[in-house]
């Protein structure tokens, strides 16, 4: 039986007062919480104050991103081994915000990724189509693809150390959900895809929906029998909603 994880993606968002308050209740309401995991992806320059506030709490922190680099001159990136001085648990790895608008090939992500895991960091991999992909019927193609060149590099062997996100463009940050039939039928791709290599690795994954995932459509989501939590944008900014949707992971 997985356990659920409900991870918030803060995104470009914060400053030091807000943060203080939001993890401060985050931690103290999530403190009862079973049978779930729960995390928070700051942004890099908050990850000490989130270590601060949530060392010690059943909430987990990460970042959003990292460099594929161990170190060297690269000037503005941030490696692995800085992540885990500051207590990070997850690292996201290919948010399609990083696809898009920093050019993050795949062949980048897999290097990223494994990157993560070499530092004993578990990366939360994002996959998903845009919607001209998906109107061109071509949704399972692309997340093959992108799915395809982190396989190569980091087996199932990489893959049994990390968290999947399924997260399709088109429902990220616009309001439109994927229906829980539609994410459910992705989920089950990405399983059965990864079955064919291992199924007892595939059959463990932790495999989570993201894109607009709100108290009031979570427990639908979370129904299903592939979906395993959430990757959450917007609503990990507001307490109470983020709240609710980890309540909704615990049933
Ligand atoms: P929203 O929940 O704001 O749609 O964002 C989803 C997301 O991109 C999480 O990584």
């Amino acid at each position: 039986m997985r356990q659920k994880l409900v991870a918030g993606n803060w995104k470009m968002h914060g400053n030091l007062i807000e943060n203080q308050v939001l993890l401060g209740n985050l931690r103290d309401s999530l403190a009862g919480m079973q049978n779930m995991a729960s995390a928070i992806c700051v942004p890099f320059p908050y990850l000490a104050q989130a270590q601060s506030v949530l060392a010690g709490s059943v909430v987990a922190w990460g970042a959003q991103n990292l460099s594929e680099h161990a170190k060297g001159a690269y000037t503005g990136e941030v490696s692995a081994s800085m992540l885990q001085d500051f207590g990070c648990r997850y690292v996201i790895v290919g948010h399609s915000e990083r696809r898009a608008l920093f050019g993050e090939t795949d062949e980048v992500v897999a290097a990223k990724f494994m990157a993560a895991i070499a530092a004993g960091l578990i990366p939360i991999l994002c996959v998903g189509e845009t919607l001209s992909e998906r109107e061109a019927d071509a949704a399972e193609a692309v997340i093959a693809r992108q799915l395809d060149a982190v396989l190569k590099i980091a087996g199932m062997a990489g893959i049994a150390r990390s968290v999947l996100a399924y997260e399709p463009v088109w429902a990220i940050g616009t309001g439109k959900t994927a229906s829980p039939e539609q994410a459910q039928a992705v989920h089950a791709f990405i399983r059965q895809k990864l079955a064919a290599q291992d199924a007892d690795i595939a059959n463990r994954l932790v495999i989570q929906y993201g894109g607009s995932v709100k108290a009031a459509n979570a427990a639908e989501l979370f129904s299903q029998p592939d979906i395993d939590g959430g990757l959450i944008g917007g609503a990990s900014l507001v307490a109470d909603e983020f709240i609710a949707i980890c309540k909704a992971a615990q049933s």
